[in-house]
């Protein structure tokens, strides 16, 4: 056992991980995605999941005026999507276009759902948490979706 720093520590503990993105709407109407590995169920009765995003996000701004995210789990195939949502910003991209993905309504039909994601959470928000530089979200999952047949997205296969 060695002392040493928390980011070296964190990461050898946290393997493997996955990675989801929210899918979450601005004050214009438009669509915005985010990449996020941070996200925890927080909840059995009702079901809840929470994810923590970043003050400085335009996603933040999103989440605090329209009290719902989706959360997508990307496929393998996903791949790219992946990237570009946790590279870009919706502040200079429309990046539901960018990412060229199949979505329908879902049943909230709150939110866009991926056609070919892995796994996809509609929620409600219902509390949040500051937690240093990033906020707590915590939403309560209205309605799951799965694709039995495809493959779950790694962190280290980005
Ligand atoms: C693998 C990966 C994981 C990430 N996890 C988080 C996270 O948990 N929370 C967060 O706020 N940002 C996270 N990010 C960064 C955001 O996805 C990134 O800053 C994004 O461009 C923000 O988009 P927005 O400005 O449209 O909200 C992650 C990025 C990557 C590539």
């Amino acid at each position: 056992m060695i002392s040493t720093t928390f980011e070296e520590a964190i990461s050898a503990v946290k393997k493997p991980a996955k990675i989801t993105f929210a899918v979450v709407k601005d004050a214009e109407g438009k669509f915005n995605t985010i990449t996020l590995e941070w996200f925890m169920r927080t909840s059995i009765k009702p079901p809840m999941l929470a994810i923590s995003v970043g003050h400085t996000r335009y996603s933040h701004q999103c989440l605090q005026n329209f009290r719902y995210f989706n959360l997508c789990f990307p496929s393998k195939e996903m791949k790219e999507a992946a990237r570009i949502s946790g590279s870009r910003s919706g502040r200079d991209l429309n990046k539901i276009n960018a990412l060229g993905e199949e979505f329908f309504p879902g049943k909230l039909a709150k939110l866009p759902v991926f056609r070919n994601a892995a796994a996809n959470f509609e929620c409600e928000i219902i509390t949040q948490v500051r937690s240093g530089d990033h906020t707590i979200f915590v939403g309560q999952v209205k309605y799951s979706w799965l694709n039995k047949d495809k493959d779950i997205l790694l962190f280290k296969d980005l």
